[in-house]
């Protein structure tokens, strides 16, 4: 069978590591999941109904291909009471997950050789979706000390007359990294100066620990027009499975989503978006109901790992993730996918090499699993590690 020769095409490495892990429990082997990005928590009641009641209701058919009206509605009123955001239902389209939306999004934006400045370390999948449609990551690289945080400076150093979007995670999927007001103010004014669309990826933004503030891209009206927010009910809502995403974004972007929608997934699944409509309307406690004992795995995580490893980690200000050096396990090793490999082949511990995050030297290990299971994935880790 014929196969496009020019599709660019990479496996995600959280997926690759997360199937391997599978494939190795399947085989009855005893496999330590640390590489997976979701919140490990039963789904909230009130999201539970909100798909019961709409699958007795009959609401099993075709939805708007935007997604339903009520939910675009109460997404978008919770965004503007929660972050001070200024949307309207019209600048708020459903996806099949943030990631359909990002996917989505680049491929209404992006003309081949279109640049997309990425900030090291980046969530996998920005550069293997730039390269699906044509364009060209251009990478900017971090580092811990700085707090793994970019400047205005080191865009301004990167940006060509082809650069066409800039991509920001905050907070960030490795490293937990947030922006203050001041920051993305300095950032959005020189992206708004050189017509650079900014991709605010917010997929984590209810998951702060630590009284730390989140701010949304979305909450700086003078820069509303060369602005789009990612979101998504995965992480906050511990909805990873249901696949409801959103973009907010000016409305001529949300017609073209439609569109590329009309033509590809016709929408999410209309019993997610009614789930998801529930889990919005409860957003308060749906989302204590995931970040307490995120909150609490992360610090047992933190504890357990410099207890363990003779380390001095710190705890992640937000999201899932625990982003580690080698050197903190005391490795002398630099090439992470060779040293996650084994880890994973020999030791039976699941996590993610710093390469697919453009950060060699470093791992990425969630912290969404129970305790139970971090604590017996950090003595596997010590026993393997100390059997080298
Ligand atoms: C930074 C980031 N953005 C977007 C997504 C997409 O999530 P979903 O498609 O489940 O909404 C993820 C998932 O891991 C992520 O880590």
């Amino acid at each position: 069978m014929k196969l496009s020769s020019t599709l660019k095409l990479s496996v995600s490495a959280t997926i690759k590591m997360n199937g391997l892990a599978l494939q190795k429990k399947a085989a009855g082997i005893r496999v330590f999941n640390l590489s997976a990005g979701e919140p490990m928590v039963d789904c909230h009641p009130s999201i539970i109904e909100g798909a019961e009641r709409a699958m007795r209701e009959g609401k099993t058919h075709y939805p708007p291909v935007a997604g339903i009206p009520e939910l675009r509605q109460a997404f978008s009123d919770w965004m503007n009471t929660t972050y001070k955001t200024v949307y309207t239902s019209k600048n708020c389209i459903v996806t099949c997950g943030g990631k359909f939306g990002l996917y989505a999004l680049f491929q209404a934006i992006l003309d081949p050789g279109d640049e997309v400045v990425m900030i090291a370390p980046y969530w996998v999948s920005y550069s293997g979706i730039t390269e699906m449609f044509g364009g060209v990551p251009v990478v900017t690289s971090t580092k811990e000390e700085n707090g793994w945080r970019v400047s205005r400076e080191d865009i301004e150093r990167v940006s060509t007359a082809k650069t066409t979007i800039l991509v920001l995670n905050n907070a960030s999927n490795p490293t937990g990294t947030l922006y203050t007001r001041k920051q993305l103010r300095s950032i959005l004014e020189f992206a708004a100066s050189k017509h650079i669309t900014v991709v605010s990826d917010e997929v984590y933004s209810g998951l702060m620990y630590d009284n730390n503030e989140f701010v949304s891209c979305g909450s700086f009206p003078e820069f509303q027009e060369n602005v789009v927010v990612i979101q998504s009910c995965s992480k906050h809502f511990a909805m990873t499975g249901w696949r409801v995403g959103f973009v907010l974004a000016p409305e001529p972007v949300i017609s073209r989503l439609s569109t590329i929608q009309g033509q590809s997934t016709t929408g999410t699944s209309s019993i997610s978006q009614w789930a998801a409509l529930a889990g919005v309307h409860n957003a308060r406690a749906v989302i204590d109901s995931v970040r307490a004992p995120m909150r609490e795995r992360r610090d047992v995580f933190t504890k357990i790992f410099n207890k363990l490893f003779g380390a001095s980690i710190l705890s992640a200000p937000s999201g899932l993730y625990s982003f580690v050096s080698l050197k903190a396990l005391g490795s002398q090793e630099t090439d992470s996918m060779k040293f996650a490999l084994r880890l994973l082949e020999e030791g039976n511990i699941a996590t993610v090499p710093g390469v697919a995050f453009g950060q060699e030297g470093y791992l990425r290990f969630s912290f969404g699993a129970e305790k139970e299971e971090l604590e017996a994935a950090l003595q596997a880790l010590k026993t393997f590690l100390g059997s080298k």
